[in-house]
C-alpha cells in the first residue's frame, strides 16, 4: 500500500471542481501538490485555500511546452512526481445534427466545437500523462497516472465529442500499463481511470436546472456525486497497488438511459 504523505500529485484542471477535491483531499493526507489550470485567478485561489506545500502552474494543457513545463515544475520543486491526476476537461454538448420535425436537417455541430473538446480532453490528458510520465521513469518514482474517464464513455445522446474522449481515456490505461508491462515499468507506475457520473461541480450544475432535474432522476443514490467522494476514492486507488490498468466506476448506480 501506498502512503499520500510527503507523495507528490500534479493535478491539472486544479483550480475548480474534482481536481480542486483532489488537492484539498492530498493535501489533508500531508502530501505535496503541483496544480496545473488555465484560470489564472482561480488557480492562485486554490493555491491560497489549501494548506500545505503547492506549487502552481498556469498552463494549457493542449499545449506541448505547457505540459513540459508543468511536469519539470514537480521534479525541481519537490524531485519526484507520485501520482498524475489530468483531469482538466470541458464540456461543449449539442447533437451532431440538428434534425427538425419536418425530418430534414437544419443544423450541425461546428467542427471548432468538436476539436476543442478532443484537444483538451483527449490531446491535452495525452500531453500531461507522456510528459509527467517521462519524469517518473527518469527519476526511479513510484506511484499512480489516475485518468478520468466517465459514464459518457459509455455514449451520452448530445455529447459526441465528450463520450468519444472520454471512451478514449478509459482505453489508455491498458495500452499505458500494457506498454509499462514490456519495459518492466509497470510494477511500481500504475495507470488506471476513474469513471464518475455526474459530479456537482461547476461542469454540472451550470447546465440548465431542468436538465440537471432530469439527470438526478436517473440516478439511483437520488443525488449528483460529491467531488470529494471522487476525490477519496482517487486517493483509494492510490494507496491499493493491487488496481491498476481498467477503469472504476463511480456513479451511484447510474444505469444510463434506463432506470434499470
Ligand atoms: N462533473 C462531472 O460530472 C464529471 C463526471 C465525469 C468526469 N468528469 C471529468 O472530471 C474532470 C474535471 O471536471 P469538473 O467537473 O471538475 O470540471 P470543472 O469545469 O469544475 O473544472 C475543469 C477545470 O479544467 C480547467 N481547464 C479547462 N481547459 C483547460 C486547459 N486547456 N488547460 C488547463 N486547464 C484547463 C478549467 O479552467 C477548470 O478549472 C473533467 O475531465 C471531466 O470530464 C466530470
Amino acid at each position: 500500500m501506498l502512503n499520500i504523505k510527503d507523495a507528490v500529485a500534479v493535478i491539472t484542471g486544479g483550480a475548480s471542481g474534482i481536481g480542486l477535491a483532489l488537492a484539498h483531499y492530498w493535501a489533508k493526507q500531508g502530501g505535496k501538490l503541483v496544480l496545473g489550470d488555465i484560470a489564472e485567478t482561480p488557480l492562485k485561489e486554490a493555491a491560497e485555500q489549501i494548506r500545505g506545500e503547492t506549487a502552481t502552474v498556469v498552463c494549457d494543457v493542449t499545449q506541448e511546452a505547457d505540459c513540459e513545463r508543468l511536469a519539470a515544475t514537480a521534479i525541481e520543486r519537490f524531485g519526484k512526481i507520485n501520482l498524475v491526476a489530468p483531469f482538466a476537461g470541458i464540456i461543449k454538448d449539442g447533437l451532431m445534427l440538428k434534425i427538425e420535425k419536418t425530418g430534414k436537417v437544419t443544423g450541425k455541430m461546428p467542427i471548432e466545437d468538436f476539436r476543442s473538446v478532443i484537444n483538451i480532453n483527449l490531446t491535452g490528458v495525452f500531453l500531461t500523462v507522456r510528459e509527467c510520465a517521462e519524469q517518473m521513469i527518469n527519476h526511479d518514482c513510484t506511484g499512480l497516472i489516475c485518468l478520468i474517464s466517465s459514464t459518457g464513455s459509455l455514449g451520452t445522446a448530445g455529447q459526441i465529442s465528450y463520450s468519444a474522449t472520454k471512451a478514449a481515456n478509459s482505453v489508455m490505461p491498458r495500452v499505458i500499463t500494457a506498454e509499462f508491462f514490456r519495459r518492466n515499468v509497470a510494477h511500481r507506475i500504475r495507470c488506471l481511470a476513474v469513471a464518475p457520473g455526474y459530479v456537482g461541480t461547476p461542469m454540472v450544475r451550470s447546465m440548465p436546472q431542468r436538465v440537471q432535474d432530469k439527470i438526478v432522476e436517473q440516478v439511483p443514490i437520488g443525488r449528483l456525486i460529491e467531488p470529494e467522494e471522487v476525490a477519496a476514492f482517487v486517493g483509494e486507488l492510490f494507496r491499493n497497488e493491487a488496481l491498476a490498468g481498467d477503469v472504476f466506476f463511480i456513479h451511484g448506480g447510474l444505469r444510463l438511459g434506463s432506470k434499470g
